[in-house]
């Protein structure tokens, strides 16, 4: 059999080249160092191709591409969201996704997402947080503790400077595997018996939790004043966190306004309910936190520009290393018009 030719072979990083990757790094350096590319793109706002992300719904979740492009590079991700896989033994987000070169369309990388999903939502939920938590903010409220929990703890430690997490599921198993977890960590961790508890002294309050359907995670008269909230679960059209009255409340801060609007827990609001977009606070060009007394809120759905920077990040950092495998992906004859022959010489 003929050899793949350089121009064939494309970078892979498959799950355990992902998990090795994340364990020679270690995850806070990570998780610090990705939130430093993702704040970098932010502050680029306006160079990026910008869309909604194609989602194609069913009755038990959705399928959805999430694609963006600057003058130099193309990405997307390809990411489901299924609420009831997690009690079949299956994942409720899964992903993979590919970075390819604008100048001539060949992928400069293909990668596995379900890791680099959970560690680009916390790096971007935390560096969030650097801009609109109340300063000195110490301790956060984590209500849902699946697959994306630990990684928003961590986040939250390495980025905002936590050092208290209160945990609360309706399944305590998953708090049982949170609690276990994050021991060793350096977080306080506290297991809570409800919301309500959780949120108890909290600065901060974390929601995560799946649910195909308008859920009420937080009522009204749970959240005091002074406190941020980063509700991570609400993403979908039907798939809420937060009760209405808190939204009426707080000032929302949002990725990208007019997928926010369809998927975030805005399609509770009027289409033209005031919110800010967070590009602009990064760069300095609107105010984040103003009041020590104000709720803020990130209204996060996970937008296509954030798994862009997941992928440069992956693609500059497995340079000169082991973490990957390449593999034979897009064919080369060595006439480029002589597909048909490269096909026939290989029988
Ligand atoms: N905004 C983003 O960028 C982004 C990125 C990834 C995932 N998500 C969303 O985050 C959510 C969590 O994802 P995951 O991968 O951790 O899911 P998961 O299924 O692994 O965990 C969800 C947890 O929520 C718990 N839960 C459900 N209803 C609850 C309730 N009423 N109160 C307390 N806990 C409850 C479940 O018991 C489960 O442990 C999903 O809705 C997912 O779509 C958002």
């Amino acid at each position: 059999m003929t050899q793949p030719s350089d121009k064939a072979l494309v970078p892979f990083v498959s799950v355990a080249n992902m998990m090795a990757l994340v364990n020679s790094t270690g995850i806070e350096t990570m998780l610090r160092d990705l939130a430093g590319y993702i704040e970098d793109d932010f502050k680029r706002w306006p160079e990026f191709d910008k869309t909604p992300r194609v989602a194609s719904h069913s009755t038990d979740g959705v399928i959805e591409l999430m694609p963006t492009a600057d003058a130099e590079n193309y990405g997307f991700k390809y990411v489901n969201g299924h609420p009831k896989n997690m009690k079949e033994g299956f994942q409720t987000v899964t992903a993979f996704g590919v970075l390819s070169s604008v100048a001539n369309g060949y992928p400069l990388l293909l990668t596995e997402m379900t890791v680099l999903t959970a560690l680009r939502t916390a790096a971007t939920s935390a560096l969030v947080g650097k801009y609109l938590a109340p300063k000195g903010a110490r301790v956060m409220a984590m209500i849902g503790n699946g697959a994306q929990c630990e990684f928003q703890a961590l986040a939250f430690k390495a980025i905002c400077g936590i050092d208290t997490v209160r945990l609360y599921d309706i399944d305590p198993a998953a708090t049982g595997k949170a609690m276990r977890n994050l021991a060793g960590t350096g977080l306080t961790v506290m297991a809570c018996k409800s919301g309500e508890e959780a949120i108890e002294g909290a600065q901060i309050i974390t929601t995560c939790t799946a649910d195909k359907q308008y859920a009420t995670i937080l009522t009204d008269n749970m959240v005091g004043s002074g406190v941020h909230i980063n509700a991570i679960g609400g993403d979908c059209p039907g798939k809420t966190e937060l009760h209405r009255d808190i939204l009426l409340r707080s000032d929302i801060f949002v990725e990208y306004p007019p997928q926010t609007r369809i998927e975030g827990e805005i399609q509770q609001l009027d289409p033209d309910h005031p919110v800010t977009e967070l590009w602009q606070v990064m760069r300095g060009e609107t105010a984040g936190r103003s009041d020590p007394r104000q709720i803020t809120l990130f209204d996060s759905v996970g937008f296509a520009i954030e798994d862009f920077s997941a992928l440069r990040f992956i693609h500059d950092r497995i340079q000169g290393t082991e973490f990957f495998d390449q593999l034979d992906m897009l064919a080369d004859p060595d006439d480029p018009r002589d597909l048909f022959g490269m096909v026939g010489r290989a029988a």
